[in-house]
């Protein structure tokens, strides 16, 4: 009923009287009542008329579902959509609800992490409502190493989304950052279980800094990391920016599922990772590729050259 009231009010241009929205959704007029008080505790700023009825000023920025459904233009991904003020990490919610059997596509956001994690072990920074914070889960099938491939395609779905929302050229890193003019703007997390031969689920968390201001970033990462915002001064809503993410997260992988895994040379042509130093163990080299299966090609400082898995090298 929230979401319907709410459609009605977006629709109309200028006030729209209780009764004719009791009349158009076939309840009571204290119903409709109600749920404009529920949308006003949500943040929704609703005026009131006597007479007139009611107008939508402004909505809050929150990722409520009911703000982005009727963009989303997917087949797989987002059918099912929780939405969470808080949690620790999207990633524990939605790897619970995969290892209870739960299906593929569904989407975990959050306005706010209290243990957002990153790869290796380090931890997410995640001002609250400045980010998107969000986790997939997929079940590709076949061998658990398929989950590597998952983070070229996850980091091309966010590579085109942002840069058609922000216009500026965006760069990957292996094995799933996303960087602009240098510094880092979006991690991504893949987990994944099952057996080697055969893989249950992957969790791809993505987390992007969309309006973090510089004192949102902790010391250490001023230098290294920035958002959207700090990158062109502009504000972006984030209402937008979710639907698009999931739009293309969900071409890349129906393609994938049907063999196109045209995401890995894409990755390959936009990727800041080849030519770097990297350091496989003890030893130092040179990235020179990254394979079709996600692995770093690296050709070591003694002239041996080696592929690496996520976790193998640093970068
Ligand atoms: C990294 O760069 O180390 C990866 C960071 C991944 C962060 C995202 S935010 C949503 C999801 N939930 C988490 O706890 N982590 C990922």
């Amino acid at each position: 009923m929230k979401e319907k009231v709410l459609a009605l009010l977006k629709q109309s241009e200028g006030y729209l009287s209780g009764e004719e929205m009791s009349r158009t959704l076939g309840v009571s007029r204290s119903a409709v009542w109600k749920v404009i008080q529920q949308l006003e505790k949500q943040g929704y700023e609703i005026e009131s008329k006597t007479r007139l009825g009611y107008r939508l000023a402004a909505s809050p920025d929150i990722l409520f579902t009911s703000e982005f459904r009727e963009f989303l233009n997917t087949r797989i991904i987002g059918k099912k959509i929780q939405h969470v003020q808080n949690t620790p990490s999207t990633n524990d919610l939605a790897k619970q609800y995969a290892a209870a059997g739960g299906e593929e596509g569904y989407v975990v956001l959050s306005e706010n992490q209290t243990r957002g994690r990153g790869r290796g072990g380090g931890s997410w920074l995640s001002s609250i409502s400045r980010g998107v914070y969000l986790s997939v889960v997929l079940r590709p099938p076949g061998p658990l190493c398929r989950a590597v491939e998952l983070s070229l395609l996850v980091s091309c779905a966010v590579r085109d989304t942002l840069e058609e929302a922000v216009s500026l050229p965006f760069e990957t890193g292996w094995p799933g950052d996303l960087f602009c003019q240098g510094k880092k703007v979006c991690g991504i997390l893949i987990e994944s279980a099952g057996e080697l031969e055969k893989l249950d689920y992957c969790v791809a968390g993505i987390g992007i800094n969309v309006n973090f201001n510089q004192e949102d970033f902790a010391q250490e990462k001023i230098e290294s990391a920035t958002s959207l915002k700090l990158l062109t001064s502009q504000w972006y809503d984030r209402k937008q920016l979710v639907p698009l993410l999931l739009n293309r997260l969900d071409s890349y992988y129906e393609a994938y599922l049907n063999g196109d895994f045209s995401a890995a040379e894409e990755y390959q042509k936009h990727c800041a990772t080849l030519g770097r130093q990297v350091k496989v163990g003890a030893k130092t080299g040179r990235c020179t590729g990254i394979s079709p299966k996600g692995e770093l090609l690296a050709c070591l400082e003694d002239g041996t050259q080696c592929s690496c898995w996520p976790g193998e090298a640093t970068v």
